[in-house]
């Protein structure tokens, strides 16, 4: 044997023909394949290549050609999913005018039916007056967006100096937004973040957006959740009484509070109705306004429905009426539960917290949409993919769809669990996280690279993951790593929807337990560049120290 990854390779090997698997679920999927494509490679191509592939990538999973995997892509379950035949269609009759295109007004009339009457605009009004939806090419664009403006609104108060942070704030919670803002000085003298804006926990696009504009990103996740309670329903949630101590004593400093359905960087676990309602409670008392990061709200309902008492007779449409009722407003990937291949959007509404304390800002948004995206009424996407993701809202909420999609997520991460794999329980909506920290236990590789050893040897097993822990949440000071606080060590299999079957997934799941149970094998990596770099993880290149 060469080295330890010339034996993980004869591993790999070794399990392409594994003993037979009885069919486990006689539930027919409540759709058929409409198309399929073939895979450009095979699993059984382990030779010398893959290696040289993976390494040429800098073990780099963003930098790794697709095509060049065999088995399952689940580095996203955003934009990757199969459209359904009735969203083709759509595309087909999308109109291609420059303004006022027919799919925006499909889109604006089911954004209303989907979110609720309330994301209507006003009756009365003309096209353009008070718009509530904003369109833009994906997710981080809208956020980018948002706190572009929101952060030139805010100068409209006049800048800020860096000052101490109130006496009133517990000890922990005053210790985690230092921490935050220590790697994030100003250019200028004065110039230090003064604003934060909490989430049960920010995206790394919406942390890397808001970080941008010198605010602090604070992520409050639930006790339950930190814990590692497996039996709590709702490990998404945020926690209240942080968020109520926050607002408490630093109110001037937040001018706006985020939840995140469901909560992607907590393991994609889902946040109950009465927390949505508690955090609107709290804002509205504090008057700050409240919007909500939307990329799944459709998975977050059906866990509404199956786990919270009194939902379970609730339609999904009722369940996420009632979510977005609470909020100001609210950003959304079309990519995630809009169930299309791109677009995002910025919704919000007319007579809220946030319009009265930011007057100005719809005026602004549509000027900087315009600059950057396009005219309001296609907000840089094709006419076609406005009618995609109309057709594809009206499916997300079907039942049967999301049962198949949320128990498959499951399915997959009950095999993990039995296989021995220390993951983040019980599975989230859209992927399985596993945990890192748990998976090298008595291990003693250097601490910060541990998932990105584990994502590069997926890789050369067929598999695409992604780490999201130490090194791609945390921050190189020059000197030393700074963890992400509250730590987060995970590396995620993200499920692209209605995309793969069962046994696709399956035999991911083996190709993590073959290396589970050489653990103490597996190789370091070291940083080759990228280490001190903003977003590093999208660009660093590793290479392995055997
Ligand atoms: N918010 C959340 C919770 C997300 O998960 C993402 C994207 C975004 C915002 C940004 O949206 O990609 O359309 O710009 N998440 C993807 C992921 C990329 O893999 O989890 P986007």
């Amino acid at each position: 044997m060469k080295d330890a990854i010339d034996f993980f390779i004869s591993r790999f090997r070794s399990h392409l023909d594994p003993p037979h698997e009885p069919a486990a679920y006689f539930r027919p999927r409540p759709y058929r394949n409409a198309a399929v494509s073939f895979r450009k490679c095979s699993l059984a191509d382990f030779d010398e290549r893959r290696r040289t592939l993976v390494e040429e990538a800098g073990l780099n999973v963003f930098l790794f050609r697709a095509d060049r995997i065999p088995g399952c892509d689940l580095l996203s379950d955003s934009g990757t999913g199969t459209m359904t035949m009735e969203q083709w269609a759509a595309m087909l009759l999308g109109d291609e005018a420059y303004g006022s295109n027919e799919g925006y007004f499909e889109l604006k009339e089911q954004i209303a039916r989907t979110f609720g009457p309330s994301w209507r605009q006003r009756p009365g009004l003309r096209t353009g007056e008070h718009e509530p939806l904003f369109i833009f090419h994906q997710g981080r664009a809208a956020e980018n967006a948002f706190f572009s403006v929101l952060a030139r609104e805010l100068r409209r108060f006049g800048a800020p100096q860096a000052k101490p942070l109130s006496g009133g704030l517990v000890p922990e919670l005053r210790t985690r937004i230092e921490h935050r803002m220590r790697p994030m000085r100003g250019p200028v003298a004065g110039d230090a973040p003064f604003y934060v804006i909490p989430s049960n926990s920010h995206f790394d696009t919406t942390e890397g957006n808001i970080a941008d504009k010198l605010m602090v990103p604070l992520n409050l996740p639930c006790p339950e959740h930190l814990a590692g309670d497996e039996s709590f329903p709702f490990r998404g949630n945020m926690d209240l009484a942080e968020l109520e101590s926050l607002l408490a004593s630093e109110r001037e400093r937040v001018p706006v509070v985020y939840l995140t359905v469901t909560n992607n960087t907590g393991g994609g676990q889902p946040v109950s109705m009465e927390n949505i309602r508690r955090v609107r409670e709290i804002t509205r008392a504090h008057d700050v306004p409240f919007f909500i990061d939307a990329c799944r709200f459709a998975e977050n309902a059906w866990f509404i429905r199956r786990r919270e008492p009194g939902y379970a007779d609730r339609s999904i449409e009722s369940i996420v009426h009632e979510m977005f009722e609470n909020a100001d407003g609210f950003h959304i990937s079309f990519k995630k539960d809009g169930l299309a291949n791109i677009g995002g959007a910025l919704c919000i509404r007319e007579e809220s917290a946030f319009t009265k304390r930011f007057p100005k800002f719809a005026n602004e948004l549509t000027d900087y949409q315009i600059m950057t995206e396009g005219h309001p009424t296609y907000g840089g996407l094709a006419g076609r993919d406005l009618r995609a993701i109309a057709e594809g809202l009206r499916t997300v909420t079907r039942r049967e769809y999301l049962d198949l999609r949320i128990r498959q997520v499951e399915r997959f991460g009950d095999r993990l669990r039995r296989l021995g794999i220390p993951t983040i329980n019980p599975a989230g909506g859209h992927a399985i996280y596993i945990d890192v920290d748990r998976f090298f236990d008595g291990g003693s590789r250097d601490e910060d690279l541990r998932g990105v050893s584990l994502t590069a040897l997926l890789l050369i097993a067929g598999h695409r993951f992604c780490e999201l822990g130490l090194y791609a949440f945390g921050a190189f000071d020059g000197v030393r790593e700074i963890p992400p606080e509250p730590r987060v060590n995970n590396v995620r299999a993200a499920v692209p929807r209605l995309a793969y079957e069962d046994r696709d997934l399956l035999a991911a799941a083996e190709a993590v337990k073959l290396i589970y149970d050489h653990r103490d094998r597996i190789p370091a990596v070291r940083v080759e560049y990228g280490r001190d770099l903003k977003l590093r993880h999208f660009k660093s290149r590793y290479s392995f120290v055997l």
